[in-house]
């Protein structure tokens, strides 16, 4: 069964022939480097194999964590930045609920830090842990970053409070580099369960490993359907004939968008349990094609709640700007059908009979032809149902199409030297030592 059908219709009537004939030989050109391996970052291709080459041993121990965490703790504390907190984010709101900490479950509460340094979210997160029992996953695959760090120091001292050694040393699983970095040193010298982020995949490509899988399957979904999901993907989007392959199509079709002029990709859904998933692909795109002055700022909303805020400016003010991607599902996971009430005092008893699902398909459909009549592109892509198998396909298929599109553009998709800018500058700034050369500078340009 097909899981994804790309519908680009609604984005080709906004560019000719030619370019997307021209685009689709780059885009084929590109798919043959990522392939062959020969490409810039070529050291960071382990993801193109991982849902058929990944290590069955691991897999089953996170499998294993994962129960004794459902069994052992009221909350996990999720501890991670930027990829290795995004995907398991992405993943567990998509597949249960944005609001996945307010449901009956037996699984337990799921709260993500250490992805900010807001004193806020800290403090609260330790009084929500007052009472209950926890554990900790923290994932960084460089082990050094200062968010996750940071809130590893706090949350790693609350569970020594709340349990003798040995019970604390069971309670804290670490996602990292298998032998290199502070917290692998950490891991081992503590004993705590190491899980390995590969030498092969970056942050942003790792949802499919250790990094996404053990929080995943923590909040109770079926990792061996994600992988599965994403194994029909692999198997499927290899094909150098652009009508054949919708990743590479995509990738053709957003770069000739691109060289139109469009400056923004909108990435829209009208799941609001969609929202972080977005946010991952923000995080994908943003930071594997933003450089050298090059690519699509990746911009994401939900409709229709967006088209009551940001519409207006779509309608009328984005065909220059803009495109939308739009993932859309056939089968939500819930469903109800609008009941008749006597008196219609609220006029709405046109809607009777109907189910919800279907309003929110003619929102879409009405809101297609609105943004394209004022001139914005759309590209669809329609899947069926919103499970893991579905999920795991996704992330696949824009993992891909995201190679391959930074291939076309000529950069590294895999590094991401413009995030170490902001680092060196707060590390300066809070006297790290080392950089004590660059504080005063930035002390006094910052004129404090
Ligand atoms: O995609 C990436 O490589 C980054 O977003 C990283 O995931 C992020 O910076 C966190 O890095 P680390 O896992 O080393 O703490």
């Amino acid at each position: 069964m097909e899981k994804l059908k790309l519908i680009t219709k609604f984005a080709e009537k906004f560019i000719s022939d030619k370019d997307i004939e021209g685009m689709s030989g780059r885009a084929v050109d590109a798919l043959k480097i990522l392939h062959s391996g020969s490409g810039a970052g070529k050291d960071f291709l382990g993801w193109l194999t991982l849902p058929t080459d990944y290590d069955k041993e691991e897999f089953e121990r996170i499998k294993k964590a994962a129960d004794y965490i459902k069994n052992n703790c009221d909350i996990l504390i999720v501890i991670g930045i930027g990829g290795s907190y995004l995907g398991a984010r992405a993943v567990i709101e998509a597949l249960k609920s944005q609001n996945y900490n307010a449901l009956a479950k037996d699984t337990p509460q799921i709260y993500f830090i250490g992805n900010s340094i807001s004193p806020s979210m800290i403090t609260q997160l330790l009084s929500i842990c007052e009472g209950k029992d926890i554990c900790v996953n923290v994932i960084s695959k460089s082990g050094t970053t200062t968010e996750p760090a940071i809130a590893f120091r706090i949350f790693r001292e609350l569970v020594y409070k709340k349990y003798s050694r040995e019970e604390a040393a069971k309670r804290i699983f670490c996602t990292t580099d298998k032998s290199k970095g502070t917290l692998k040193a950490l891991a081992d010298e503590m004993g705590y369960e190491s899980f390995v982020v590969p030498d092969n995949v970056g942050g942003r490509y790792s949802v499919l490993t250790a990094v996404g899988l053990l929080p995943i399957a923590a909040a109770g979904n079926d990792i061996d359907a994600l992988m599965r999901g994403a194994r029909m993907a692999q198997n499927e989007l290899n094909g150098e004939d652009i009508k054949e392959n919708d990743c590479l199509k995509y990738a053709a079709v957003r770069n000739c968008l691109y060289e139109a002029g469009k400056k923004l990709e909108c990435f829209i859904c009208y799941e609001p349990n969609m929202t972080m998933f977005n946010e991952w692909l923000k995080q994908l795109f943003a930071e594997s094609e933003g450089k050298d002055g090059k690519g699509l700022y990746p911009v994401s909303c939900v409709f229709s709640t967006d088209l009551h805020s940001v519409g207006q400016f779509i309608q009328e003010s984005g065909s220059n700007l803009m495109f939308e991607t739009c993932v859309k599902f056939d089968k939500p996971a819930d469903d109800f059908v609008i009941a008749a009430q006597d008196g219609n005092i609220d006029g709405l008893n046109f809607l009777s009979g109907m189910k919800m699902s279907l309003i929110n398909e003619k929102a879409r459909q009405g809101t297609l032809l609105a943004h394209t009549e004022g001139g914005v592109a759309n590209i669809i892509l329609e899947a069926d149902a919103i499970d893991e198998e579905t999920i795991g396909y996704l992330i696949y298929f824009f993992e891909k199409s995201c190679a391959v599109s930074g291939y076309i553009l000529g950069v590294n998709p895999f590094n991401q030297p413009g995030v170490e800018s902001y680092k060196k500058n707060m590390f300066a700034l809070l006297g790290k030592p080392g950089y004590e050369n660059e504080k005063e500078k930035l002390e006094k340009e910052l004129g404090i």
